[in-house]
């Protein structure tokens, strides 16, 4: 087997929405103390749904393909879906990863969970206001 599936690599060789988002609704960072990669997640949120994406990833080509791949599956879903989902559904839409390589797929589902976290966080303070 191939140590990455062709879509992994083809999301390395060109990420899709990778770049830092003007005026995100949600950031979230991610990184990985052993090796050092880390991930920063924008989401742009609208009733409840995730309608954009993006992210700057500074690792290894699991996580920078993992990354694109996970705002793909983002876009369009509600905060409650987006939730759901781990570091294995990523890890499966890429194609699987080499063992030694799932943990970088643990940065994007962190990434993701603490972009909701922020976004929670700034509706309650627009609440507040
Ligand atoms: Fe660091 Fe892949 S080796 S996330």
């Amino acid at each position: 087997m191939p140590y990455y599936s062709e879509k992994l690599l083809d999301h390395f060789r060109n990420p899709r929405n990778f770049g830092e988002m003007k005026d995100p609704d949600g950031v979230g960072r991610a990184g990985n103390v052993v090796c050092g990669d880390v991930l920063e997640l924008y989401i742009k949120v609208k009733d409840n749904v995730i309608t954009n994406a993006s992210f700057m990833t500074f690792g290894c080509a699991a996580a920078l393909g993992t990354s694109s791949i996970l705002t793909e599956m983002i876009k369009g879903k509600t905060i409650e879906e987006a939730l759901e989902i781990s570091n294995q559904t990523v890890a499966e839409q890429a194609g699987g990863l080499p063992p030694q390589k799932i943990h970088c797929s643990v940065l994007a589902e962190e990434g993701l969970k603490a972009a909701i976290d922020d976004y929670k966080k700034r509706q309650v303070e627009k609440v507040k206001k």
